[in-house]
């Protein structure tokens, strides 16, 4: 049966929560958009599993609310994800955008923001899932590759895609070439892809995401 988000229409539809791991380029990313006005958003939290991430840092400079939430304080993934979702839901966070952010995201979590979780991954998905996207990519030698956003399911990186960006890989490509070739298309369709999930009718068809017309 297909399922359709009227996004625009929620009352508190436009607040994001970023999860990172790391450096946060993708965050500031959309730091920037929101700043730029190419996107209607307002980032409720920021949250990191790592609090030495720069990112929080990043964050932190932006003024925004910026909380680290270590796993090891938590009896076991569940724990730590019904504490994420109790700070989530402090915050009247709608939607939830993966960064970076180097955990599973277990049943709490997704049962809390059903359709409402994006990832994004540094290859055309279903290539390469999972760590070292870019490794994989030059180690299988694919002429092509890219980034995808998608939204998040229980399965690793095989949700609905929203987006995708290509790029070539060329034989004298390294991770760090390829991957900086790659995150040049992240920064670009992570923004984007958060605007069409907020201002646009679409619905999950099977496994496919389907833009209908905008709502405005
Ligand atoms: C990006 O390549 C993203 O696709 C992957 O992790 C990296 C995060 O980079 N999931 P950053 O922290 O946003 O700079």
């Amino acid at each position: 049966m297909a399922e359709t988000a009227k996004g625009s229409r929620h009352p508190q539809r436009n607040r994001l929560a970023i999860l990172i791991s790391g450096r946060g380029s993708n965050l500031q990313s959309i730091i920037d958009a929101i700043a730029d006005r190419r996107l209607d958003a307002t980032i409720a939290a920021v949250v990191s599993n790592r609090s030495e991430a720069p990112g929080l840092a990043r964050a932190r400079a932006a003024g925004l609310d910026a909380i680290a939430l270590d796993p090891h304080a938590f009896r076991d993934r569940d724990a730590f994800d019904r504490a994420l979702v109790d700070e989530l839901r402090a915050r009247d966070v709608s939607l939830v955008c993966l960064a970076g952010f180097m955990r599973l995201v277990g049943a709490p979590l997704l049962d809390a923001f059903p359709n409402r979780i994006l990832n994004i991954h540094p290859s055309l998905l279903p290539a390469f899932p999972g760590l070292d996207a870019q490794r994989q990519a030059l180690a299988h030698g694919v002429r092509v590759s890219g980034a995808t956003v998608h939204l998040v399911t229980s399965d690793l990186d095989a949700g609905p895609i929203i987006i995708q960006a290509a790029v070539p890989v060329l034989d004298a490509d390294t991770v760090d070439t390829l991957s900086a070739r790659i995150l040049d298309q992240e920064h670009r369709i992570y923004p984007e892809a958060i605007r069409i999930l907020l201002d646009e009718a679409w619905s999950i068809e099977g496994r496919r995401f389907v833009r209908h017309a905008r709502l405005d």
